[in-house]
């Protein structure tokens, strides 16, 4: 039937009307919260790249995860910014790592309870040369060795679980890390241990703003080398697929804006919970263009998060959750 008889306003008239026929919607319990954490007392420093982002002490964490919990926000991903870091990322798999401590810490306040604690596994915070694995060769030459890695993000996933992770979510690109994480936590005991595998994840200029957030600016060199490069789909579905044949729980794909497409056709042909990750450089071009007035934020950021729920996204990591669930109360 065509126009005149249809007429596809009819259903857009009235606010009331476009509740009823609204397809897509989201939840607070969508969406995750990344922290930023760092040692000391009090310290809640801004990063200058991502105005309302902070990096954090576990005291004042604790205050930004009970606000989290309180909006109904689904869960928080955890980075660290260690103390001092090494050629091998030690502080990734420490005992008492700034990262470990803050899910001690989390996982004894009961009023964080609602909050699924999720850790991001890898290295970059904490090597001094900034790669998401450990170096081999010189120079010009230097690379990262993908399987004189695996058995150090395998520990940290071990040292994460042990501490309290409900989740480690893998995001170093290694291949067979998602496997190494699955042996080595069922060994030690953690068979409860959720990984949530940024399987597809794209070597992407919008991570720049989180560089300076996790202090993990690679020193030389950059990540095209292990991440994928963005013009890729079908490789994108076959990294997904052997990392659910590695055990993967949960999917994340990464950034989450510019790549809808693939979060559709991994929605499509995996069944797996599947989230995006809505990166820092996402976000910062939009609060750029909210401090200009060029943009109205709330509903800019509405829109940007529920195109990425109607591509497919069971839930989000986002800089804005808090803003969002704010504004969904
Ligand atoms: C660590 C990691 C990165 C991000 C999440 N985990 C940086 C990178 O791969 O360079 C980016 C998140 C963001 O930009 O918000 N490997």
């Amino acid at each position: 039937m065509q126009f005149p008889v249809t007429r596809m306003r009819r259903l857009r008239r009235t606010s009331a009307m476009r509740s009823l026929v609204q397809e897509t919607f989201l939840l607070p319990s969508q969406l995750i919260y990344p922290l930023f954490i760092c040692p000391g007392q009090g310290v809640r420093k801004p990063i200058s790249s991502m105005p309302g982002v902070f990096n954090l002490s576990i005291d004042e964490a604790l205050k930004d995860a009970a606000d989290c919990a309180a909006l109904g926000i689904g869960g928080l991903l955890l980075f660290g910014l260690p103390a001092s870091k090494d050629e091998v990322g030690s502080g990734a798999y420490a005992d008492d790592g700034i990262v470990q401590q803050a899910l001690r810490a989390m996982k004894a306040d009961a009023s964080l309870n609602s909050l699924v604690l999720i850790a991001d596994a890898c290295l970059c915070e904490y090597t001094s040369h900034g790669h998401c694995g450990v170096l081999v060769g010189e120079g010009a030459d230097c690379t990262v060795d993908n399987d004189a890695s695996l058995p150090l993000l395998a520990k940290t996933a071990v040292s994460l679980a042990k501490a309290g992770a409900d989740i480690v979510a893998p995001s170093d690109m290694m291949d067979g890390r998602v496997a190494a994480m699955r042996d080595a936590m069922d060994e030690a005991g953690f068979t409860e241990t959720a990984i949530m595998s940024y399987a597809a994840k794209f070597a992407s200029a919008f991570y720049g703003p989180f560089r300076e957030a996790a202090d993990s600016t690679p020193q030389m060199g950059d990540r095209r080398g292990y991440q994928m490069q963005g013009t890729n789909l079908r490789e994108a579905m076959r990294e997904i697929e052997l990392d659910v044949a590695e055990g993967a729980d949960m999917l994340l794909a990464k950034p989450a804006g510019p790549y809808l497409d693939v979060i559709r056709a991994t929605r499509e042909r995996f069944d797996l919970p599947l989230g995006a990750y809505q990166v820092s450089g996402e976000y910062s071009a939009l609060i750029a263009a909210f401090e200009r007035g060029w943009l109205d934020r709330d509903r800019a950021m509405m829109e940007s998060l529920l195109a990425i729920r109607r591509a497919g996204a069971d839930y989000i990591v986002t800089y804005f959750a808090r803003d969002a669930a704010r504004l969904l109360k």
